[in-house]
């Protein structure tokens, strides 16, 4: 990418279950894009969920006022040239149909990884919290994940290796840019 590339009002929202690499993926992308000398950010549910979000739950209400806080202040950013990107499981199709009615550049990013190895890698153990039921409304196991079908990027984090993935965002972003 060069200076004169046109970047404004880019969100690129990372859906997915708990666990597909959301935040790992974004991460990755948010150091490629640092590297290149973009004004990036990262907002990432887990995150803000001790902040702004905080005291909200998993309801499907909760769930939604979380995303709707999560696309106000990445509509903000968004307009001020900021490159965003956003990692939260965003589980219903409305919420994301809401988000990409509220902002102009948003785009959909669908981190897909079969439950079976998301449940394998349990990297926070949460899968095994809710097969005992010590966890409720859990994404993919007691609560519902509505899957992406025509997201603007599918990343396969079970086929494909992190850099793989965060690279072919970061060409997806440069075709993009490069026709506007
Ligand atoms: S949502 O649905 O978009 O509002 O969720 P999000 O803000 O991304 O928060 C997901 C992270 O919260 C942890 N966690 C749970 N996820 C799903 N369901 C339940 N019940 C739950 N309880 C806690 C978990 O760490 C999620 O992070 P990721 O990165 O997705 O694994
Ligand atoms: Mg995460």
């Amino acid at each position: 990418m060069n200076a004169n590339d046109h970047t404004d009002g880019i969100v690129l929202w990372f859906t997915g279950l708990s666990g597909s690499g959301k935040t790992t993926t974004a991460r990755q992308l948010f150091q490629l894009l640092k590297d290149a000398g973009r004004r990036v950010e990262l907002l990432d549910g887990d995150e803000l969920r001790e902040t702004i979000c905080k005291g909200l739950g998993f309801s499907r209400d909760d769930r939604f006022e979380n995303i709707r806080r999560i696309a106000y202040v990445a509509g903000l950013l968004s307009r001020q040239g900021v490159i965003v990107l956003v990692s939260a499981i965003t589980p219903y199709r409305e919420m994301r149909d809401y988000v990409r009615s509220r902002i102009p550049g948003f785009a959909e990013i669908y981190v897909q990884c079969p439950l079976e190895e998301c449940e394998r890698r349990d990297v926070k153990g949460l899968y095994a919290k809710a097969r005992r039921q010590e966890i409720t409304a859990f994404t993919g196991i007691s609560d519902p994940y509505e899957e992406p079908l025509q997201p603007d990027i599918l990343i396969n984090t079970a086929l494909h290796s992190v850099e793989e993935n965060s690279l072919a965002i970061m060409e997806w972003l440069i075709q993009r840019t490069a026709a506007t």
